[in-house]
């Protein structure tokens, strides 16, 4: 893994940016997978404002984003749908047709999971993943535990997940679904290559652990130890337990 410490969350998310333009420039049909939640933020922020200044053509690049709530309709306010239309997808030339998004209302959800896996292979599988992590290790939704599904699954939210995703839901709690669709670490796995993304003292424990410690379902970032290509993206914050540098 390559790690990189920059000064703060706004350095993280200028280098991160620049990574996936670089992407882009190299390869106009890039396939991308996207994360939700509060640390891409600003990353989809700078990518708005890159195409909008002319640096980035998002018209043949295809997107997969790694997970979303089951029983919400794409268009809840809640759901990571909404999210990305909100931060990105409203605002860049990406077509239609190849945005990519779990479906939270399929009635058979094992069916819904294996369509998104041939969708990935259909459009030739994920060259650039960005990922967060959870503070209890998670990527996408797959939750510490003794065994971890590869392939995307139905999965049921801890507790202080649920917690965490609350404000996407007014702040209350009860409202956050109980499941979500998410691609599986085989899935992220399979991916050319991956760029996570830490920022806050919050995570420092789990990226302590997920770098440094060993590979364990118990802190699924730590499978990542297993791809060839993963990028690391820290603030100072984020680095602090590191004992590594
Ligand atoms: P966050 O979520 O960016 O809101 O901290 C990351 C995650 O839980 O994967």
């Amino acid at each position: 893994m390559r790690v990189r410490v920059l000064t703060d969350e706004k350095a993280v998310a200028r280098a991160v940016a620049r990574r996936v333009e670089a992407a882009i420039r190299e390869r106009p049909a890039t396939v991308l997978g996207l994360p939700t939640g509060r640390t891409p933020v600003r990353l989809y922020r700078l990518l708005r404002e890159a195409h909008l200044a002319g640096r980035i053509d998002f018209s043949r690049v295809s997107t997969f984003n790694l997970d979303e709530f089951y029983g919400l309709p794409a268009d809840h306010p809640g759901s990571y749908r909404t999210f990305m239309e909100t931060h990105l997808f409203a605002h860049v030339n990406l077509s239609r047709r190849r945005i990519h998004f779990l479906d939270g209302t399929a009635k058979d959800a094992d069916a819904e999971c294996r369509r998104y896996e041939r969708a990935i292979v259909k459009a030739g599988g994920i060259d650039l993943m960005l990922l967060g992590i959870g503070a209890n290790g998670h990527i996408g939704f797959n939750e510490p535990a003794a065994s971890l599904s590869a392939d995307t699954h139905l999965a049921r939210l801890e507790p202080g997940t649920r917690r965490s995703n609350a404000t996407l839901f007014g702040g209350r709690v009860q409202a956050v679904p109980r499941e979500a669709l998410s691609m599986g670490v085989g899935t992220i796995l399979r991916s050319r290559a991956i760029a996570l993304i830490a920022t806050g003292e919050g995570k420092a424990d789990a990226i302590a652990q997920a770098l440094e410690g060993p590979v364990t379902t118990r802190m699924p970032a730590s499978l990542l130890q297993l791809h060839p290509d993963v990028e690391v993206y820290l603030d100072r914050a984020a680095a602090s337990r590191l004992t590594a540098r």
